[in-house]
């Protein structure tokens, strides 16, 4: 089967899905949209009242702003992958329920497996808990880590600085990290792909158990308590950023290999 079908069979249960009470108040399920082979997934918190109405993540005032971020990434919204936690929009745009992100769980981590981005960024908290769990986004906002070849960087969600004004310039400033993070993820895809020396493995984090934090397991050490981004981060806008690192293991690039990239 190809990725398209794949996708394709993933999208079809999603917008049938049955698995939570938000099946019930729900106009149209989000599966989320963008190319199988984009390197950068961007994974938000869950569809708002336009994504219910359209059926597509990020189409109102968050999703413009996201525009502007991915464009001062130098990054086009139609080479990327967009998704979400949840997939149904919760009533009155609550926050998920813990029930709600498991019934969802499997789905997103379907199609972080089939993309298999080199970077994700999580969009606001409930998407970095997912791989930083009990971290402040405050204090990891922009602050790549990386671990089975690929990098996870948190970052606030759009809607938040449509709230707090200053949060714009912070978030703008974040995203123009990503073409060097982008760049550093390429050069190391290719160099393991060309067979370059690996370097000692490490065990991927498995999306179900999903922590980069102080899990022994993930081999990545916890974002240091206290640093602010501004302590741990080189200086000036768009310099590379600073990345806690893990050893990716040999075969984590297998998979892109076949992903078209
Ligand atoms: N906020 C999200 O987190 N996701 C969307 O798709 C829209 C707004």
């Amino acid at each position: 089967m190809s990725a398209e079908e794949i996708a394709a069979g993933l999208y079809a249960r999603v917008r049938g899905c049955q698995l939570c009470a938000l099946a019930k108040t729900r106009t149209l399920a989000v599966p989320g949209e963008g190319p199988l082979a984009a390197e950068v997934m961007f994974i938000g918190e869950a569809p708002g009242a336009n994504e219910d109405k359209l059926g597509r993540p990020f189409v109102g005032a968050a999703g413009n702003f996201l525009g502007e971020l991915l464009a001062a990434a130098g990054l086009g919204r139609e080479e990327v992958y967009i998704c979400n936690v949840l997939k149904c929009r919760p009533p009155g745009n609550r926050d998920p329920l813990p029930a709600e992100i498991d019934a969802c769980r499997d789905y997103l981590d379907e199609q972080i497996d089939l993309v298999d981005p080199l970077v994700i960024v999580t969009l606001g908290r409930f998407s970095m808990a997912k791989f930083f769990p009990n971290q402040v986004i405050s204090r990891v906002h922009g602050q790549p880590r990386e671990t089975a070849g690929r990098f996870y960087v948190p970052m606030y969600h759009p809607a938040a600085a449509l709230h707090q004004g200053n949060l714009r310039e912070v978030m703008l400033t974040d995203f123009r990290t990503l073409p060097a993070l982008l760049a550093r993820a390429r050069g190391q895809a290719g160099l393991l792909q060309a067979g370059g020396a690996p370097p000692p493995r490490a065990p991927a984090p498995a999306h179900g158990a999903d922590s980069l934090n102080g899990d022994p397991a993930s081999g990545v050490a916890p974002i240091a308590a206290g640093a602010t981004l501004e302590q741990q981060r080189n200086d000036g806008a768009g310099a590379p950023p600073t990345i806690e690192k893990t050893d990716a293991p040999a075969g984590a690039l297998a998979h892109r290999q076949n992903n078209g990239r």
